[in-house]
């Protein structure tokens, strides 16, 4: 035949095994072994063959001298072709001239004669090495023995190789779904742990552009959420309806798909645009996609690219995707569990303070006449503006409760609340204690002083009797008002702030303008909005809810038992003008709780609004312009029938009581708290003088 020497077949063998041995590439050995194999036989072409686990299919793994579309245009069944004969029989085959053998199936023009030897291990046949010639009878025996010894042995050891790769393969899985889990454990922020998995996907298993798409049931589509390598315009689109491409249809299903070859599989829609991204060799690259579910629900859809080698087993990664989709499924429901928990949290925080606020507002502010519920609602309403307030009204009727209420109720809630009452600080200090000053501009100023407008900088500053303010420190206030900006005494450095201004007066303010006493432009500044809050007599059904709330707070902060009021006490106070407003009203009741012993306030512990009714001056001093000649006159003519029902059958004693006392306090204040001469001008003597000091708890 051929007229070279050949080299031994053992020396062969033997340097074909240290080859051999020298890889730990399974990829990298089939090479070699079909390289050598053409070299021992001296032909131009040859291939290796593995048949795919399953489908008896022999694939292209490697091959020489052959053009590259061979790989993608040869598939031979098991038992198709010389090379399929072969790997059904297991025997090895040499064809000395192919155009005599009907089995043969052309792959490439000028072959004339054709070597092909099974691969196997464990009579296991697990691929072909065939071997062409452009001559005729190219092939002795002493080839097909020796290629068959060294496809056994490169089959053996490419089997322990791989089993050595799949071990490793599922060592790297395990120690990446460690890494996952602790991810998982780690953060509770969804996206992040999208990250990480798809990071440690590509990383340590060199799975790529990776993929979640989540199930959107207001949409009803699938949304891409997370990707690796993905720009965002690539990301928005991944959309798929349920159904569509292997994503949906994954999703559909609930069942996890292989796609071997993601250029030969219709189904796969390659909308991500990835299949570019693998244009060197997309026929190695497979899609691997498995549902993200529990027994009940598909959440969505996980999925990856994987380039390798074809003998790759796939459903091991499949394997591990679908654990790392249960893993993904535990965090989502995780998240969920959290959203939701948060989102019930936060509508706890809204109930507790839009009951903080009512309890503000009504636990507190008192109030349901019309005039009442009316000043509720602006306050509501004026509260997060910014505009000035002038809150005007008769003394104790809530003016300031109701500057707190609107504070309290604005965005500025939680920012100071500082108020000044203007007339009770003496007129040249109030500008310091308003706009603060510096060291040494006055004498007593041993250090920088904070004012209050600047205290109350990103809050509210109230103003309370605004009306008592000097017209000189009216013109500063005024330029605070339109600068927004203060300067403190001494210092020449204004400074910005931001103060929401509310004043309040129960003076007449247009009258004190008219008298030249307040400035109208400050005026208008501050009435930006006004407030008036109504004189109690003109709110008589806001006095039992006061009552009440009075008693219940003056009996808990005294530590008392008492219950409530007789019916006749509670028409007393009822028929009662209250000049005094709230306070008044507040007041008495206070007094009448710390000093009664019964479980029921009665008449008797309202003798001092009862004194006034009878006499008619409600709300003045006892000395103020009373006749104790008239006294008894003044007293019948203002006897009411409703007084006198309130005092039923207590009527004598009270009234009689009354008209002692103020006698008595006439007297006295007339003769100087002289007792002998007062006893003498009553008509009575000092014993029963000092006795009816005692009884009728007469102070002086
Ligand atoms: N609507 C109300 N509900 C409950 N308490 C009220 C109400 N209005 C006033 N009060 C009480 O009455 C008292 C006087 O109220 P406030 O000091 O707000 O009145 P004012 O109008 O500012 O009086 P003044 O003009 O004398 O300063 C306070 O103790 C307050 O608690
Ligand atoms: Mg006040």
């Amino acid at each position: 035949m051929s007229g070279y020497i050949k080299p031994s077949p053992l020396r062969h063998i033997q340097e074909v095994a240290t080859a051999m041995n020298s890889t730990l590439d399974p990829d990298r050995l089939l090479d070699l072994i079909l390289e050598r194999c053409i070299q021992i036989c001296e032909v131009g072409s040859g291939s290796l063959m593995l048949i795919s686990r399953g489908d008896e299919v022999l694939d292209i793994v490697t091959f020489r001298g052959m053009n590259p579309s061979v790989r993608t245009k040869v598939k031979l069944r098991v038992g198709e072709g010389i090379t399929g004969i072969v790997a059904a029989s297991g025997e090895g085959m040499i064809v000395n001239d192919v155009t005599q053998n009907p089995h043969y199936i052309s792959i490439k023009d000028d072959i004339l004669s054709e070597l092909a030897v099974p691969m196997i291990v464990e009579d296991e046949v697990i691929g072909v090495i065939s071997l062409d010639s452009s001559r005729k009878q190219a092939f002795s025996e002493e080839y097909l023995e020796l290629v068959s010894t060294l496809a056994n042995m490169a089959a053996q050891i490419f089997k322990n190789l791989q089993t050595f790769r799949q071990l490793e393969q599922k060592n790297k899985i395990q120690q990446v779904l460690i890494d996952i889990s602790r991810t998982v454990t780690s953060t509770l922020v969804l996206q992040e742990i999208f990250d990480d998995v798809m990071d440690r996907l590509d990383k340590s298993l060199n799975l790529e552009r990776g993929s979640i798409v989540l199930f959107d049931s207001e949409k009803n589509i699938l949304k891409l959420s997370a990707a690796s390598g993905l720009t965002a315009e690539e990301m928005e689109k991944g959309v798929y309806l349920p159904g569509e491409g292997v994503t949906g249809k994954v999703y559909e299903s609930g069942e996890a798909v292989i796609v071997e070859s993601i250029v030969s599989d219709e189904n796969f829609l390659n909308r991500l645009g990835n299949a570019s991204h693998f244009k060197n060799n997309p026929e190695n690259v497979s899609f691997l996609a498995a549902p993200i579910k529990s027994d009940t629900d598909v959440l969505g859809v996980v999925s990856v690219f994987f380039v390798h080698k074809k003998y790759v087993d796939l459903k091991t990664y499949l394997d591990f995707l679908q654990v790392v989709a249960s893993v993904i499924y535990q965090a989502i429901r995780i998240q969920k569990l959290i959203d939701e928990e948060k989102r019930e949290i936060s509508r706890e925080n809204i109930l507790l303070k839009r009951e903080l606020k009512n309890k503000y507002k009504f636990g507190s502010l008192i109030g349901k006449s019309k005039s009442m519920e009316k000043l509720f609602e602006m306050i509501q309403l004026v509260s997060d503006s910014r505009a000035s307030i002038l809150i005007t009204g008769e003394s104790g009727t809530g003016k300031e409760m109701i500057a707190s209420a609107i504070h309290y109720n604005s965005s500025r809630g939680d920012k100071p609340f500082i108020k000044i009452n203007c007339a009770a600080i003496p007129e040249n200090l109030l500008e310091s204690e308003l706009f603060g000053h510096k060291k040494g501009s006055f004498t007593g100023a041993v250090a920088d002083k904070k004012g209050k407008f600047e205290m109350a900088d990103t809050g509210t500053i109230f103003l309370d009797e605004i009306g008592e303010m000097d017209l000189n420190l009216q013109s500063k206030l005024l330029r605070v008002l339109q600068e927004k900006e203060i300067e403190a005494v001494g210092s020449v450095k204004p400074k910005k702030i931001d103060v929401r201004i509310i004043a309040a007066t129960n003076a007449d303010l247009e009258e004190l303008i008219s008298q030249k006493l307040f400035r109208a432009d400050l005026y208008y500044r501050l009435n930006v909005v006004n407030m008036l809050t109504p004189p109690l007599r003109e709110r008589p059904e806001d006095i039992p809810l006061l009552i009440n709330h009075f008693i219940t707070k003056y009996t808990s902060e005294n530590v008392k038992k008492i219950k409530g009021i007789t019916r006749e006490a509670h028409k007393l106070l009822m028929s009662y003008s209250w000049p005094g407003n709230v306070r008044e009203l507040e007041n008495v009741i206070e007094r009448a709780v710390v000093l009664s012993q019964l479980e029921m306030l009665d008449i008797q512990d309202f003798s001092e609004i009862s004194g006034r009714i009878l006499y008619g001056d409600e709300g003045e001093d006892v000395e103020v312009g009373v006749d104790p000649e008239a006294s008894s006159e003044v007293a019948s003519s203002k006897f009411s029938p409703a007084h006198l029902d309130a005092l039923d059958g207590r009527a004598m004693e009270v009234v009689v009581g009354e008209v002692e006392a103020r006698l008595i306090k006439y007297a006295m204040k007339k003769f100087k708290y002289t007792k002998t001469r007062v006893a003498k001008f009553l008509g009575i003597n000092r014993n029963t003088l000092d006795k009816k000091i005692k009884d009728l708890k007469i102070d002086y």
